[in-house]
């Protein structure tokens, strides 16, 4: 068997490519390549999928994080609670606007955030008067498993802090929330933030992201943000903004690939439901199950174990590629040094970081491959 690695993007891209020669070559006879039809048509098709009224394309997962803070009147010392396993970026858009990355520690045997320590630093918040320092909640759809929305607008609901939702990799994922039983993820909340960094679910060949809201100011400001504080007419700036845009040939392709998404993720589902049944016996702590109503979309398959980096080169010596995400917590990375915590503060973050291994997971391994996979775990236990 040929070395299986931790993601191929190739074969998508080999799988695609008529398509994707077309939507390149029908961009360039355009001559325009920013802030044109193909954006626009994504835009219309990716709020169309997701079922709410605006998407607004930007340069990157980051920059939707970001511009959606910056919507939010995120301002320095203003704060976004968030939790310290995620991809750093949902702290880092933050902390780029001088605003504060606050954290909760997580559940530790699922790596999604702990509600009642949530519900009660924000009970602390109400009690010490500083609920109003508080712009947003950034829950994120770890691992493309949903948080437990329901629960997380109650809490919101309850002290008046707005959600913005990093469903950087949850694409195509839904929950029930309130009298709805399919609420798509990325649209609970005021806002939601959407990555195609080329591994997500939906990828580009190169950087993307989309903001989406149902607020039409919201909307606006973000389409101002991206765009050097411009509305429509050129050369007036209205906000303090630089460039952030998605542009015409990764929308084009985004284009292509969107109608694929819910296949990509049904494959997907498969693969993580085939290991999950074939690791039921092992000393392993697997993904969490869905919820009642719930759709994951198994972003990355990842396992925990106390002998994570045994099992991971073992792996590769039978020629496995596997990552681990993450393996620092954001409150222990040197940028975030300032905000004075130290080892212990999470702890539950912590261990988790020390345990967790993903495993190849995209929609075009081959059945042999993942039978592979799944038989070389096995066999190292
Ligand atoms: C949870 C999460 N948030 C934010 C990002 C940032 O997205 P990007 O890499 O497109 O800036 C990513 C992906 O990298 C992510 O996984």
């Amino acid at each position: 068997m040929e070395p299986i690695k931790i993601f191929d993007l190739t074969r998508q891209a080999r799988a695609l490519k008529d398509e994707i020669d077309q939507a390149l070559w029908s961009t360039l006879e355009t001559g325009q390549f920013i802030l044109g039809p193909h954006l626009e048509a994504f835009e219309a098709a990716f709020s169309d999928y997701l079922g709410c009224r605006y998407a607004i394309g930007v340069g990157s997962g980051t920059g939707a994080l970001s511009l959606a803070y910056q919507a939010m009147e995120l301002t320095p010392g203003k704060k976004i609670l968030t939790t310290p396993v995620t991809y750093v970026a949902t702290a880092m858009a933050a902390a780029i606007h001088g605003g504060v990355p606050e954290f909760v520690d997580i559940r530790p045997e699922e790596g999604r955030i702990d509600l009642e320590k949530l519900h009660d630093h924000l009970t602390q918040a109400k009690r010490h008067g500083t609920l109003q320092d508080y712009v947003a909640i950034a829950p994120v759809h770890l691992y493309g498993h949903p948080e437990d929305m329901a629960r997380l607008t109650a809490v919101s609901d309850e002290f008046g802090v707005p959600i913005v939702e990093d469903a950087c990799q949850a694409h195509g994922g839904w929950f029930p929330l309130k009298d709805r039983p399919k609420v798509m993820a990325g649209t609970a909340g005021a806002m939601g933030c959407f990555s195609f960094y080329p591994t997500k679910n939906l990828g580009a060949y190169g950087d993307g992201g989309m903001v989406v809201t149902n607020d039409l100011e919201l909307a606006q400001r973000v389409r101002m943000l991206r765009n050097y504080g411009q509305k429509e007419a050129r050369h007036q700036h209205f906000l303090i903004a630089a460039n952030n845009r998605l542009d015409e040939i990764q929308a084009a392709w985004l284009k292509i690939k969107l109608p694929h998404l819910d296949t990509y993720n049904r494959r997907r589902r498969e693969i993580a439901a085939y290991y999950s049944s074939e690791f039921a016996e092992l000393p392993l702590t697997l993904p969490p199950k869905d919820r009642e109503g719930e759709y994951s979309v198994s972003h990355l398959y990842v396992v925990q174990t106390d002998r994570r980096d045994a099992l991971q080169e073992y792996l590769s010596s039978h020629g496995i590629g596997t990552a681990i995400h993450y393996p620092i917590p954001i409150h222990l990375q040197p940028a975030f040094e300032y905000l004075g915590h130290s080892k212990g503060t999470f702890p539950n973050a912590e261990t988790f970081a020390q345990r967790v291994l993903s495993l190849p997971m995209y929609p075009e391994l081959t059945d042999a491959e993942v039978e592979y996979v799944a038989s070389t775990v096995k066999n190292f236990f």
